[in-house]
């Protein structure tokens, strides 16, 4: 691999948090330490569980100069092929209890649908699910086999969710949604408790201590339940990185003034389940004083990384990671290509980093595109 021919990567964005205190017991009080407790040992008795496996992509490490940079690749996420398997899916289970008269509702971008049509279709629970035009046909099948009704909604992802509220309210089901609003705060805690088994395992997949980790937003649940992972497994805090895509960077604009900012979302990203004009009400109270940087990046690299990541540019096998699963590692390259931001936030050939690859192939069709996009762009 030669950097000068393949890197030369820009961050759009960053800035650092100037409200910064890392405070475990509230980061753990906000999700409920009750419920990562119980998210554990729920989710560990599912059938087939087993953790996911942390991959340590030596070859990008040598690149970057950088001691070890560790992969958790949720493309094994059960069948799923996303982290998201383990929030909504666990939600379910939580909401319904012993009933199973109920009909469970949501909105979503793909990956969370689909966790909450499996987690319905193991309880025999009818499934109603609401998407925006911009959800692919390809999700939308994969949420239909596992039973559940799809909605197509015309607009964007918010209209989606108002029309899952609004036929909810009036038909009487149970909406399992991953983002919180005014007094609607206890499933968005459990889907975040769910993610946080992520870092549950890592804590037992590795004896490096991790120095730094870069985590993906959309609307911020990933992020502040891996924030609560860590408050809850890890000895040593790291530097936690969120990364955004440029468009739709409002956990960068709100951790950047202190407080909740919307951002008008001009053009939607390639990176569709981060593609999200505002931060979920439960993760913006931890991740406004638990963050200590915040980037975003271009659609650009996105395609490329696909391939490099399938073509074992970063690690002796095939890796096959969405187009969520780039942001992490596009970040990392960026960050590691600036000086000065990397100084500040002190990565060097003593750091262990964690990036998260956070889907596979979970839409084929789009993958195969990004695929072959990137592998052209990487023969030029
Ligand atoms: C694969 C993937 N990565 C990241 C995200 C962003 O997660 P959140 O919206 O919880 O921040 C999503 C959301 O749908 C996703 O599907």
């Amino acid at each position: 691999m030669s950097s000068t021919k393949i890197f030369g990567w820009k961050l759009s964005n960053y800035i650092f948090n100037k409200n910064y205190t890392f405070d475990r017991k509230k980061i753990l009080n906000v999700c409920g330490e009750e419920n990562i407790v119980d998210a554990n040992k729920v989710i560990s008795n599912w059938k087939n569980y087993q953790p996911t496996p942390l991959l340590n992509l030596g070859k990008l490490s040598k690149e970057l100069k950088i001691r070890n940079i560790f992969y958790k690749d949720e493309s094994q996420r059960f069948h799923l092929k996303s982290f998201k398997a383990l929030g909504g899916a666990y939600a379910v289970e939580k909401v319904a209890k012993e009933n199973r008269e109920i009909t469970i509702s949501t909105a979503t971008a793909g990956n969370h649908g689909r966790s909450v049509a499996w987690g319905s279709q193991k309880l025999g629970l009818k499934c109603k699910i609401f998407i925006s035009e911009y959800v692919s046909e390809a999700r939308a099948d994969e949420m239909r086999k596992l039973d559940a009704e799809i909605i197509r909604v015309k607009g964007n992802y918010e209209k989606s969710l108002e029309a899952c509220i609004s036929n909810s309210k009036a038909n009487g089901w149970k909406i399992v949604q991953d983002v919180a609003w005014e007094n609607y705060e206890t499933v968005p805690k459990l889907t975040m408790a769910g993610y946080s088994m992520m870092i549950k395992e890592i804590s037992t997949q590795t004896d490096h201590y991790i120095t730094h980790v870069f985590l993906q937003a959309g609307v911020g649940g990933m992020a502040s339940g891996a924030i609560a992972g860590i408050a809850k497994y890890f000895k040593r805090i790291p530097k936690i990185i969120i990364v955004e895509p440029e468009n739709a960077d409002c956990v960068l604009k709100s951790v950047d003034i202190g407080a909740l900012q919307k951002v008008d979302i001009k053009k939607e990203s390639i990176m569709g389940g981060m593609s999200c004009g505002e931060v979920s009400l439960i993760p913006w109270r931890i991740l406004r004083d638990s963050v200590d940087c915040c980037t975003s990046v271009p659609d650009d690299h996105v395609a490329k990384t696909v391939a490099m990541l399938r073509n074992k540019y970063f690690y002796d096998k095939e890796i096959v990671g969405g187009e969520c699963s780039t942001p992490g590692i596009i970040s990392l390259i960026a960050t590691c290509e600036n000086k000065n931001l990397k100084k500040k936030l002190e990565m060097n050939e003593n750091s262990n980093v964690l990036v998260i690859g956070c889907e596979g192939d979970a839409d084929k069709k789009l993958y195969e595109n990004l695929l072959s996009k990137g592998i052209t762009q990487l023969s030029k």
